[in-house]
């Protein structure tokens, strides 16, 4: 019993520090407002041989709902949930597991600020990299940082940020009120 019990306290103290430790929780997990699905589904524009990027997926909260929502439109959209946090990329799989857009939907474990998003296509195929859309749930400071990232490595691509717009973008901003703002930004060049 006291075995048991002293496992469960470090399960716990472990769980804590993923998510405490700047490490593994550069950007804080905080979902998106249940009530603000429908308008980021929207935002989204899913479309047929298109990929949406979640970065910072945390539980999978919208990629989830857009793949049901791809589903039930007959989409083939390509989802990919890029995580670092491992006990949410954990709580990803086993969502995957249930949802019936499952053949459409990647987890990634990984750092955003280190991958090319490219490789992470299925097959490399080249018609889904052609114009990405990118969802951001992230803190503001890192704004600026991911825009240059898919400058880098994208020539055309769109961004759904939640809450907090990409200062360097105003002019192409799109702007739609829900229970918090949600900033889009389509045909951007890199
Ligand atoms: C504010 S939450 C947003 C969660 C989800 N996108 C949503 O809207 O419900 C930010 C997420 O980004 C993840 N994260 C932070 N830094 C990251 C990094 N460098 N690479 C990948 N994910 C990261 C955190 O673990 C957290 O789950």
């Amino acid at each position: 019993m006291i075995i048991l019990i002293c496992l469960f306290i470090i399960c716990l103290f472990v769980i804590i520090l993923l998510f405490a430790l700047p490490t593994f929780s550069p950007i804080p997990y905080f979902p998106t407002q249940k009530k603000d699905l429908a308008l980021i589904i929207k935002a989204l524009k899913l479309q047929n041989n298109q990929v949406i990027y979640d970065l910072g997926a945390g539980d999978g909260l919208v990629i989830f709902e857009a793949a049901k929502f791809a589903k039930r439109k007959k989409l083939n959209t390509q989802f990919i949930a890029v995580e670092i946090n491992p006990i949410l990329v954990l709580i990803l799989n086993l969502k995957k597991l249930f949802n019936p857009n499952n053949k459409n939907i990647k987890i990634v474990w990984g750092d955003l600020f280190k991958m090319n998003f490219h490789k992470l296509l299925y097959g490399q195929n080249s018609i889904l990299s052609l114009h990405p859309t990118f969802y951001l749930y992230v803190s503001p400071w890192f704004l600026d940082k991911i825009l240059s990232r898919l400058q880098s490595q994208f020539k055309n691509f769109s961004i759904v940020s939640y809450m907090y717009p990409i200062k360097r973008l105003k002019k192409k901003e799109k702007i739609i009120h829900g229970k918090n703002s949600i900033h889009s930004y389509v045909n951007l060049r890199g």
